[in-house]
């Protein structure tokens, strides 16, 4: 009998500080009016000092299991996509896999800007209908906000922060993920990069001046990209689906610019109202656009058991990618005392790492090793 792997938990997580177009107005030559009609984006979310991408994600994915009836063991991989980890080691996911508990979990990041959510979930669900793996969360997660130069009003005016996750489960059921497109195209990666702080140019004194740690972006390039391959990786996955256009319930684009999902839908000859956007509450929060938009779009009735919806995204790399989605998973709330419960034991996972530091700590005292980073607890 052929395993499916289906959508059964979504969950997302933003910073509470709002940042309006005004407020950005007060900060670079630019108004609410152009930001307006040039990206449809009104606000954005900027995480606070204690937020991070590791935190948002736990959040979100916190939220994500709540909706199942898995414990944190049963789940067998932990996927963060992101562009803004906390490290360039350990992965951001690995903290994650920590802080939920998730002890018998893979964890690893995916590096595919904001198509990493598309990739993520096309790899695990494949995962999945292999036999390899039976359960899989699968997190897009961006602190963009620390990654942005300030002064620069091509692109401080486009990004926010956030989170958002789904659980993937393994099922006998037909539906849940039908099919995936994965597609890059490397040439194109200096359209949209951060230059510096990798093992090509580390981080210098000249680096930092010349700003090569922020986001440098060819507008104008990354939109034409962007115009083509929306409407091309749609009509893509539909066909692998064995999907009609016309018959999609809901398009769940990456969250870009109200302008490039205009030019979609003009591409696919479907309605806006087809297509789901909130980018005018956060912006573009790179991989974690799309479930953040999946999570509103489920809460907002637009998704329910028999929608079939498509996913797509582009992003740096340059990267694209579309899902096909058959959802099935019904609305399953878990009571109120259960999450209080899950909570707790969340907590005292918490304290088993702190255990398990304090543990390799005698150990070194004992057997002399220096574990560096330690004295800061900076992984936590
Ligand atoms: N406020 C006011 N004026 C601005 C501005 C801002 N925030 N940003 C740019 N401008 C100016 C430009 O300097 C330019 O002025 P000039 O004509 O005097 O040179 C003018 O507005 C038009 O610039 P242009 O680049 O043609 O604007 P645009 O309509 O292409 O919009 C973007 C610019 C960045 C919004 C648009 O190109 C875009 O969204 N690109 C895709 C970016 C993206 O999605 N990146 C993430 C991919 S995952």
């Amino acid at each position: 009998m052929p395993t499916y792997a289906h959508i059964t938990g979504w969950g997302m997580a933003v910073p509470e500080r709002i940042m309006t177009n005004d407020d950005l107005a007060k900060i670079v030559d630019t108004s609410d009016e152009w930001i307006v009609s040039r990206t449809g984006i009104r606000e954005r979310r900027i995480a606070g000092d204690k937020e991070t991408t590791a935190s948002l994600a736990t959040k979100a994915a916190f939220r994500a299991l709540d909706r199942t009836d898995l414990h944190p063991h049963d789940i067998d991989m932990v996927i963060v996509a992101t562009a803004t980890p906390e490290h360039l080691f350990p992965a951001t996911a690995c903290l994650v896999q920590d802080a939920i508990g998730a002890i018998n979990a893979g964890a690893f990041d995916l590096s595919a800007a904001c198509s990493g959510f598309i990739y993520g979930v096309s790899l695990a669900s494949e995962a999945i209908r292999g036999g390899a793996i039976r359960n899989a969360v699968v997190i897009g997660s961006e602190t963009l906000s620390r990654f942005i130069d300030w002064d620069d009003r091509e692109t401080c005016i486009l990004f926010g922060d956030g989170a958002g996750a789904i659980v993937l489960q393994a099922s006998e059921r037909p539906g849940g993920i039908l099919a995936s497109v994965m597609r890059a195209d490397g040439s194109g990666g200096n359209l949209l990069s951060i230059p510096a702080g990798g093992s090509r140019r580390p981080a210098t004194v000249e680096t930092v001046h010349k700003k090569q740690h922020y986001i440098q972006m060819n507008g104008r390039e990354v939109f034409r990209f962007a115009t083509r391959v929306m409407a091309d990786a749609t009509r893509q996955v539909a066909e692998k689906a064995r999907l009609r256009i016309e018959d999609l319930s809901i398009i769940i684009p990456h969250q870009a610019n109200r302008r490039i999902i205009e030019a979609a839908a003009r591409g696919l000859d479907l309605p806006m109202d087809r297509f789901f956007v909130n980018l005018d509450r956060y912006g573009n929060t790179s991989s974690a656009s799309i479930p953040m938009a999946v999570v509103e779009a489920v809460e907002a009735g637009r998704i329910t058991p028999g929608s079939r919806v498509v996913m797509v995204g582009f992003g740096a790399g340059l990267t694209w990618g579309a899902l096909a989605v058959e959802w099935v998973a019904p609305e399953r709330k878990i009571s109120q005392a259960k999450r209080q419960q899950r909570r707790l034991r969340a907590r005292f996972w918490g304290l088993r790492s702190v255990y398990r530091r304090f543990v390799r700590w005698i150990e070194g005292l004992i057997f002399g090793a220096h574990v560096p980073g330690d004295e800061n607890d900076r992984f936590s």
